[in-house]
């Protein structure tokens, strides 16, 4: 790792496929920074433990996010990229985290709340302790900075006030991380009610996008996608469907609002629909055809995730060595 640039830290949940959302909010701009910064990113699967999931599913769901990554234009080779579960000190970190990390707080997490009013048959104790293990993450790799979407905001913050309580009393042991959230697709909501997120447990397929749809499906979606009964296409409050297409659209070809208003004057909100859907289509393409060619490799792709977890193991240890010695435990 090279020493004077910053190191950034990420991961995503295997919970479902790689969504536009978590493409424009998430994984585009991890690719942006990847020449400026240090960068690891990794695949959170043992976050997406915390609810059901079939071993099956979660296995198909892991590969196909680990190829994704790659084929969105994450560069192994510039990048330390691992799944969380084949660097062990994730967890210990996580547990020892979990000792600073207090009830009350973790109470009053929203993700915590909303997650255990939907799914009231499994509200484990994984579920609840969530942000130290996301902390862990993080502070292992001592990094600066951490591109989220505005969903995962305050899990920053929560990791902040652990590493900053953790310093308090041991010494400098974390560097203090702060959130990175791009102004453009920062926020993608879903196509069928938009004043949601679009997110993977979203129960109406027709809402998401998912990065390996076909092109018809993708079309399909988008000429579907809730609007208002105004019909010009403008940002505005209150036009929150538009407002989401508009960002989408933004996000894809890098046209401003005003530029797209203008396109637009004098259109109806179909033609922008089937624009929007036909270049979303057409930046997906790509990255869909080098999927395939990365899927298909399977021993490469092992290759890769073994250095990767080795790199990144490495790294990690360095901070556990710290950690440990801090708190009192005996060194081996
Ligand atoms: P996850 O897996 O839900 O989402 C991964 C990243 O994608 C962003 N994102 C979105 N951004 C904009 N619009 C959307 N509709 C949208 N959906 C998802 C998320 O903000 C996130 O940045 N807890 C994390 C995973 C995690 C993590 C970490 C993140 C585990 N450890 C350490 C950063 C650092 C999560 O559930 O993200």
């Amino acid at each position: 790792m090279e020493k004077e640039k910053k190191t950034i830290l990420s991961a995503i949940k295997p919970t479902g496929t790689l969504n536009l959302g978590g493409y424009l909010g998430a994984m585009k701009n991890w690719v942006a920074l990847q020449d400026e910064y240090n960068c690891l990113y990794c695949i959170a699967d043992l976050h997406a433990l915390t609810i059901k999931i079939e071993p099956a599913t979660l296995r198909k769901n892991s590969l196909e996010l680990f190829a994704l990554y790659m084929a969105c234009g994450i560069d192994p080779k510039k990048t330390v990229l691992f799944f969380q579960s084949h660097v062990h000190q994730h967890a210990e970190l996580g547990w020892i985290l979990d000792c600073y990390t207090m009830f009350g707080e973790l109470s009053r997490m929203t993700q915590f709340k909303d997650k255990a009013a939907k799914n009231a048959d499994n509200v484990n104790a994984g579920l609840f302790t969530y942000p130290s293990l996301m902390a862990a993450d993080i502070l292992l790799y001592q990094a600066d900075l951490v591109p989220v979407g505005e969903d995962q905001r305050q899990h920053l913050e929560i990791c902040r006030d652990i590493a900053n309580r953790f310093n308090g009393r041991y010494g400098e042991v974390f560097t203090l991380p702060d959130a990175y959230t791009p102004k453009v697709g920062a926020r993608v909501k879903s196509l069928s009610n938009p004043m949601n997120k679009m997110s993977k447990s979203e129960s109406d397929a027709n809402g998401t996008v998912d990065l390996l749809d076909p092109r018809d499906a993708i079309i399909r979606k988008f000429k579907k996608a809730v609007t208002d009964s105004d019909s010009r296409v403008r940002y505005a409050e209150g036009k929150d469907g538009i407002n989401n297409l508009m960002s989408i659209y933004s996000a894809v070809t890098g046209k401003t609002f005003s530029e797209i208003e203008k396109d637009f004057d004098g259109k109806g909100y179909g033609d922008f629909k089937l624009a929007v859907g036909e270049s979303v289509a057409d930046c997906l393409a790509p990255i869909q055809e080098k999927y395939r060619l990365i899927r298909e490799d399977k021993a490469e792709l092992e290759r890769i995730y073994r250095e990767g977890a080795e790199k990144a193991s490495y790294l990690a240890n360095k901070t556990m060595r710290k950690v440990y010695k801090k708190i009192g435990l005996i060194e081996k």
